[in-house]
């Protein structure tokens, strides 16, 4: 294999990465910091100036995470008599405490990789286990912000055929019946993933909730690429986007899963091992469109503005995507995205799809993410199709590749969107909203010939937007979006929230010329 080594081995639940070696973009780390500083100045600044509008007191300003306590679903769920010895009733709302999380992860990379671990995981919260194939080093430090570490217990009595793959695949596999093994109480849902899987944990206890965890569900999401699909299976769970599965489905699993994996010793990775004793069961995948194996290179922002309309659950492969905001590295921009992920974590990069009818401008907004204003008018049926930033797992740009509808990034360069990304967000508790900042992104500006208003004029982009915990348990729907008059220079107001009676995202007319 001409594997780059540094990414030879860096996906477990799904493997597919091994055999493709990853584009490995390094950021001039100086560079990055310099701007970091700079843009906390900036973000200081102006956060200062929309909160304080009659005086520069900082006591006006909101402290968002005491605020966020009273409107988090997270805390409402914690207020439910959960942890009681109702074991499985239906009952009680699922939460958090009935998540058990399995993650796959190797010696070989742990260093690295528990970074993004600690990203979603809060110690005092969640169950869960890390399993390794190797002991490692562990500081005491770390165990408090980490999940209990284990070693898997060994697999060389499985047979592992596949010609170009690695036996691990065996290993990661039974973590399910592994962790069934460890006979935790309480427990409604095992949910798997890999050490490089993120989890906007609050919407995975969403979609959970949904279902009722005393029937057999395998709950996941397929591959972006259509070719991995078919190689594979559209019925398969991508092991890195994570998946779950209901308790008596994973005990149903635990009690035939060794004898499952030595009836297909031919198979290539650990994910379609679960797969085969699925189909063995008779279960489906149930898919929840959330999970995101994310089986691209290149740039996410095109998936990640245009989200389906549903709950963002997990993110996958961020070594080998590009950082998800420009010139920080990968666990900053983690980092960042966590503030509107605790604020409003329903409404992460939901789209919401609007017009200025007077400088003729389609807005795009990915709540929490990115704000993309485009010279002229396009359709909401363009708009909720992710732009091709990112090139397919087989190394070409063709739209066939894909596993749902795609659109190409424009050619012409009076189309190309000017993007503002997140900066910063905050909680105001006097209005019950949440206002978060986009700033320009400022690329070489490509000239263009349209007698058109030029949006580079805009520097930032203000949101407001009620958090919605409920969002979920309403039928899915787009959030509508309105453009807000305003005086501050090079600033546009957006408001974002739930569509009110009649309000459609109507193309505006033609311009009279
Ligand atoms: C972590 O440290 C503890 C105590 O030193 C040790 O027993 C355990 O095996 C270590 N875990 C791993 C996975 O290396
Ligand atoms: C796993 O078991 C095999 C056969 O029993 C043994 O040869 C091997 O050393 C074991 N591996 C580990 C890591 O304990
Ligand atoms: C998937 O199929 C393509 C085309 O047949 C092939 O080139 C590729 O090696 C396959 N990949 C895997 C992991 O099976
Ligand atoms: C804020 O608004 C949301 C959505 O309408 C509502 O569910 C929530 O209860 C409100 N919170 C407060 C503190 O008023």
């Amino acid at each position: 294999m001409k594997d780059n080594p540094k990414f030879s081995e860096i996906s477990f639940w799904d493997q597919t990465v091994r055999s493709h070696s990853a584009n490995n973009r390094t950021v001039p780390k100086i560079m990055a910091s310099f701007i970091i500083v700079l843009s906390l100045t900036y973000i200081f600044y102006t956060l200062n100036f929309i909160f304080s509008p009659h005086s520069s007191c900082d006591q006006d300003l909101p402290k968002p995470h005491e605020q966020l306590k009273s409107s988090s679903p997270i805390t409402q769920l914690a207020k439910s008599p959960s942890g009681s010895a109702q074991t499985h009733n239906t009952q009680v709302k699922t939460s958090l405490h009935h998540i058990v999380f399995g993650i796959a992860a190797s010696a070989k990379l742990w260093d690295q990789r528990k970074s993004y671990i600690k990203q979603w995981w809060r110690p005092n919260e969640m169950r869960g286990i890390v399993w390794l194939d190797k002991p490692v080093s562990n500081d005491t430090d770390e165990d408090n912000s980490l999940p209990p570490l284990k070693i898997s217990s060994n697999t060389s009595r499985f047979k592992y055929k596949y010609p170009k793959g690695h036996r691990s695949a065996i290993r990661i596999s039974r973590i399910v019946s592994e962790t069934v093994r460890q006979g935790m109480e309480d427990v409604k849902w095992f949910v798997m993933g890999d050490d490089d899987t993120v989890f906007v944990v609050d919407n995975l206890v969403k979609v959970l909730a949904k279902y009722d965890h005393n029937q057999f569900y395998y709950i996941g999401s397929s591959s972006e690429s259509h070719l991995q699909n078919i190689n594979f299976s559209y019925n398969m769970a991508y092991g890195g986007g994570g998946f779950a599965i209901s308790y008596p489905l994973a005990k149903a699993l635990e009690k035939m899963q060794d004898r499952c994996i030595k009836r297909y010793p031919g198979l290539y990775g650990s994910d379609d091992r679960i797969q085969a004793c699925m189909a063995e069961l008779g279960v489906p995948l149930t898919k929840e469109p959330g999970f995101h194996q994310f089986d691209v290179y290149g740039n996410l922002f095109g998936l990640l503005s245009a989200h389906p309309v549903a709950p963002l659950v997990s993110l996958h492969h961020l070594d080998v995507v590009e950082p998800i905001f420009p010139n920080v590295d990968r666990v900053q921009a983690l980092k960042r995205l966590k503030v509107p992920m605790k604020l409003d974590s329903a409404g992460l990069m939901q789209q919401s799809i609007c017009y200025d009818e007077t400088r003729f401008w389609t807005i795009s907004v990915s709540w929490g993410y990115a704000v993309q204003i485009f010279r002229g008018i396009f359709s909401p049926r363009e708009m909720e199709m992710p732009s091709r930033t990112f090139i397919n797992w087989y190394r070409r740009s063709d739209y066939t590749g894909y596993a749902f509808n795609t659109r190409p990034v424009s050619k012409n360069t009076c189309q190309k969107p000017f993007v503002y990304y997140l900066s910063n967000a905050l909680y105001n508790a006097h209005t019950n909203q949440t206002v978060s900042e986009y700033v320009q992104h400022r690329v070489p500006d490509p000239e263009c010939k349209w007698k058109m208003a030029d949006p580079s004029q805009i520097d930032r982009v203000e949101v407001y937007k009620r958090p919605d915990p409920y969002l979920w348990d309403k039928s899915p729907r787009r959030n509508c979006c309105r453009m807000l008059p305003t005086k501050k220079k090079g600033t546009m107001v957006i408001d974002v929230g739930v569509c009110g009676e009649g309000e459609v995202v109507e193309l505006p007319r033609q311009r009279k010329t």
